[in-house]
């Protein structure tokens, strides 16, 4: 297949990128670089560098009717970011979604992979949490993706679009020590432990210390970049052989098992043989307490198997990238 991957000069879109084309799969990445990086699209894949609010732009590459499945990745993430600037999520996150999807549907294109997120939960009801729980979003940036959902459920229903919305848990880790996270400003807690043990930071805060857990702080359920990535080939897969009547394939992506951000930190010590300070600090606005997926489903239906499901590894990963790599992929 020919696969447009908005987004696939980040970080998850990138790994995915890459997969697609070991797959076999043709893929043209559409990103305008303002988080992504040029050197981050595999070598094999086209980069196509535009704005996801530029209709015209999408027209041409989805109007050349080579595209027959469209993965959505492009997006702002950040959770705290999102309780400053909420109308920048709902314009990027939301809006763009929607100038996206009216452009497939010029276009004929049918089939579409939507990064979704755990953010929809909120505080979720119960732990773990499964597809058809209840969603109540604590940040705007959960807020932006739950509406990109709902939206999809219409176009499912009258355009028969075939869709798969993948709730990702907390990705972290590298794929290969020469391909991996480099957000600028960086604000996600492995990197930003993993800065202080290159001594480029001086100490990482803890926000929130009085959350209702075992220690006090937030507890978030931590998936290797590749496993997430490999759930997406499942997903477009599936949607390939499906109808357009067939279900919409919604998936939680963890590995069900969750840490405090004081784990995190123990586990990169270990692996880092650093000390790491930490700061306890104020709560960020948003973050709900505890978020651990199940992914039952995905495992059942599209037998889906995490391969570095344990913390030490994500996070040696990481460590690998980061040490090879500590401006990241420098300034493009
Ligand atoms: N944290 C710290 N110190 C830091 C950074 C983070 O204590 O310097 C804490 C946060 O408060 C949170 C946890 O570590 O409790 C994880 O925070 P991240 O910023 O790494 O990730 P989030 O859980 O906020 O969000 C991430 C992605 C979202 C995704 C979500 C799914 O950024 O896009 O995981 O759970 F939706």
């Amino acid at each position: 297949m020919k696969v447009l991957v908005t987004g696939g000069a980040g970080y998850i879109g990138s790994v995915v990128a890459e997969m697609l084309l070991q797959a076999g799969h043709e893929v043209v990445v559409f990103d305008n670089l303002s988080h992504g990086h040029r050197q981050a699209v595999p070598k094999n894949g086209e980069l196509v560098v535009g704005d996801l609010a530029d209709r015209g732009a999408l027209d041409r590459l989805l109007g050349s009717g080579a595209i027959d499945a469209v993965m959505h990745f492009a997006a702002l993430i950040e959770a705290g970011e999102s309780m400053q600037v909420p109308e920048q999520f709902f314009r990027n996150n939301t809006a763009n979604a929607l100038t996206l999807l009216e452009a497939m549907l010029a276009a004929g294109v049918k089939r579409f992979v939507f990064s979704s997120t755990a953010a929809l939960f909120g505080n979720p009801d119960r732990t773990p949490i499964e597809e058809d729980d209840p969603v109540h979003p604590t940040n705007a940036y959960g807020e932006s993706k739950l509406l990109v959902e709902r939206m999809l459920r219409w176009f499912h229903q009258i355009h028969g679009l075939r869709y798969a919305s993948l709730r990702y848990f907390n990705a972290a880790g590298a794929a290969r020590p020469d391909q991996g996270e480099a957000h600028q400003p960086e604000t996600h807690l492995v990197p930003r432990i993993l800065e202080v043990a290159l001594g480029r930071a001086e100490h990482v805060n803890i926000f929130g210390t009085d959350y209702p857990t075992p220690d006090g702080t937030c507890v978030r359920d931590y998936i290797h970049v590749s496993d997430l990535a490999h759930a997406h080939l499942l997903a477009l897969h599936a949607l390939e052989n499906a109808s357009e009547n067939s279900n919409p394939l919604l998936y939680n992506l963890g590995n069900g098992q969750g840490f405090s951000v004081r784990e995190v930190v123990e586990v990169a010590r270990k692996v880092t043989g650093h000390p790491i300070r930490v700061i306890e600090s104020p709560r960020r606005a948003g973050d709900p307490a505890v978020l651990i997926a199940s992914s039952e489903k995905i495992r059942r239906e599209l037998s889906w198997q995490p391969m570095f499901p344990d913390l030490k590894s994500i996070v040696e990963s990481a460590w690998q990238w980061h040490r090879a790599h500590p401006d990241g992929y420098g300034r493009d």
